[in-house]
This record gives C-alpha cells, sequence and structure tokens, in this order.
C-alpha cells in the first residue's frame, strides 16, 4: 500500500474520530472475504466457555464506513466497540483487569475494585464486576456530569465525586481511589483479624465445654461421645469460587470486607494484554489478516499499544496511526515507527 494512500486514509478516519477502532483496507472489497460472508466467528476458547454477561464482550462487527472508503479508495472499517455490554472497548480491559487480579490473588470474590475515572472505564468495571461476585467503587470529580454518576450508581457501583485538584495532590480522584482500595484491604485484615480472635476463643470455649461435658458423659456410651462431638465445628464455609460461568450462588459480597483492589488503568499492563491477547488477534481473525493500516484514538494508550504490538508481530508490513488530543484542544495523528 502506497504511503500516501495510508496517510490519507488515516487523515479520513481521524475525521470520525468517535468511533473507537479504524481498519484502513486498500481497495477492491472482492479481496475481503469477511465483508461478503455473514459475521466472522471467533474462536477465541474465551467464547466458548463464558456464559452470561462477560461472553457477550468482544467479538464485535467491523463496520464498513461507506462515506469514507467511497472518498478515499481504501476499504474504511470501524470496530464497533459500542455493541460491548458496557458501551465501549473497556469491557475488554474491565474483564482482563478483574481476571488477572483475581488470578493474582490481588482481589478476591467480593472484594471491591476501585478506579478513579469519570469516563468508559468506570462504567465498564461498575458493569462487569459484579459478574466476577465484585463490587466497584468508583471517584469522579465533582464537575463531570452528574448524569455519569447516575448511570455508574445504576450500574450497582458505588461514586464518591470529589474536588477536582492536580494529579500530583494526595486528593486528586484518582489517588483517592488508589487509598480506597488500601483502606479497604486493612479494613479486611482487620476484619479476618477480630474474626481469629472470636474463632479461637469459641475454640477455647468449645473445648473447654467438650471437656466439661465429657467428664459427665464418662459413664455414657461411646457412640453418644462421638455424635457429639461431630457436632462442635467452629470453622466457618469459604467459598473463593469467583467465575462468571459458575451457578455457584455461594459468593456473597454483602457479607463483610473482603478488600480493595485498584484497577489503576493507566499503570496497569492488563490493559495492554486486553488488547494485545483479545482485540488484536480478533481484528486479526475478522480480517483474515488482510489489513493494511490500524488507526485507533488513544486514551490510556491500551489499545492503540496492545493491538499494534500484535498487529506488528503478525504483519511486517503494517501501518499503525494513534490519534491523541494535545491540550484537550488539538487533534493530532502520528505514524507509529515500526520499530
Ligand atoms: C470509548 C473509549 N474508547 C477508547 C478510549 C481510549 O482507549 P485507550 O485508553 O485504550 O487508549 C477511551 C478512553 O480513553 C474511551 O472512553
Amino acid at each position: 500500500m502506497a504511503a500516501a494512500t495510508a496517510a490519507g486514509a488515516a487523515a479520513a478516519a481521524a475525521a470520525v474520530s468517535l468511533i473507537t477502532c479504524y481498519l484502513l483496507f486498500h481497495n477492491s472489497i472482492l479481496k475481503f472475504p469477511w465483508a461478503r460472508t455473514a459475521r466472522p466467528s471467533c474462536a477465541s476458547g474465551r467464547r466458548t466457555r463464558r456464559r452470561g454477561l462477560v461472553e457477550a464482550i468482544g467479538n464485535t462487527p467491523l463496520v464498513r464506513i461507506n462515506s469514507l472508503s467511497d472518498a478515499t479508495g481504501c476499504e474504511i472499517l470501524g470496530k464497533a466497540e459500542f455493541l460491548n455490554p458496557g458501551g465501549s472497548v473497556k469491557d475488554r480491559v474491565a474483564v482482563k483487569i478483574i481476571e488477572e487480579a483475581l488470578e493474582s490473588g490481588d482481589l478476591i470474590c467480593g472484594g471491591t475494585v476501585t478506579e478513579g475515572s469519570a469516563g468508559s472505564t468506570a462504567i465498564s468495571l461498575a458493569t462487569v464486576a459484579p459478574a466476577y461476585g465484585c463490587r466497584c467503587h468508583v471517584v469522579i470529580p465533582d464537575d463531570a456530569a452528574i448524569e455519569k454518576s447516575q448511570i455508574i450508581e445504576a450500574l450497582g457501583a458505588t461514586v464518591e465525586r470529589v474536588r477536582p485538584v492536580s494529579i500530583t495532590h494526595r486528593d486528586h480522584f484518582v489517588n483517592i481511589a488508589r487509598r480506597r482500595a488500601l483502606e479497604a484491604n486493612k479494613l479486611a485484615a482487620k476484619q479476618r483479624e477480630s474474626n481469629e480472635t472470636q474463632t479461637n476463643g469459641l475454640d477455647h470455649i468449645n473445648s473447654k465445654m467438650m471437656d466439661d461435658k465429657l467428664a459427665t458423659m464418662q459413664s455414657e456410651s461411646k457412640k453418644t461421645q462421638n455424635n457429639d462431638q461431630t457436632h462442635v465445628s467452629t470453622k466457618m464455609p469459604h467459598n473463593s469460587k469467583c467465575d462468571p460461568s459458575s451457578d455457584s450462588k455461594g459468593c456473597d459480597p454483602s457479607s463483610d470486607s473482603k478488600g480493595g483492589f485498584f484497577a489503576d488503568q493507566f499503570e496497569n499492563m492488563a490493559n495492554y494484554r486486553a488488547h494485545y491477547e483479545w482485540t488484536g488477534p480478533e481484528i486479526w481473525e475478522q480480517t483474515k489478516g488482510s489489513l493494511h493500516a490500524f488507526v485507533a484514538a488513544a486514551g490510556t494508550g491500551g489499545t492503540i499499544a496492545g493491538v499494534s504490538r500484535y498487529l506488528k508481530v503478525r504483519c511486517l508490513f503494517i501501518y499503525l496511526f494513534v490519534i491523541y488530543f494535545l491540550s484537550g484542544k488539538y487533534i493530532f495523528i502520528t505514524m507509529i515507527p515500526h520499530s
């Protein structure tokens, strides 16, 4: 594909930056089997194994943008990430962040995922967390539209609206979200401690009662003693199962504090991995590898980084463009060097 064509296509794609991702193709539609056939199937194990809300995430269709394709002579496709249950590509990130945290043990079933976000990530975490038996707490600046809080709350999350301050301030909404996770962990540790103390106390009382009981029952039959002993149990049932595909209703997030986990989309590499392991392969599969360029807008940069890296591994000759705002005013498109 000629560089000029790629640049033209990128410029055209930037004109409609409301859709997250754009794939740019060259020339005839006949080259592209996915353009003629029914919706491509996604062979990802995730789709075959999962049920419910989590399974509904991903495998979003590619939609030909007729106006731009006709104007540029390139096949320009938008990946319809707004069709995810939470309305954006961030659903994938929420799934990956939560799954990795559960796997590492940093988050446990019934725990609270916290995030400082006034946007799509908050909505996605609020949408996805309950599917894993987790809670969600979102901290947003109080100059954000009240409707954002209402949407997040309607999804079952708690929202804390705070004064907007600089990111370097300890009370910036992102820093407060980080702190809330730490506080939830401290509270959980305290509760565990006091439960253990109570349990030890109960063990002591129970063993003393058992001794007394056994003493008075010395003359009774052995069978009776054994029966009594089987009823003395101070162990709490523990259910750490946190699989959204599980039918288990044993996980009760409302019981007591199970700790917190700060999602931290800007620093958490699970964000990038969601796109490297999921969005990128999906695009490759849907296009059967017939793509010449990829364009994405960047917030955290997770989408462009993850998808680009994957596409570069699969295809040596691909143009990659990132669209970003500077000072919230200017839109820039930059070509990513292949190295
Ligand atoms: C709907 C939507 N799509 C895409 C992005 C950007 O994605 P990324 O954070 O992966 O760069 C954002 C936020 O920044 C967003 O809100």
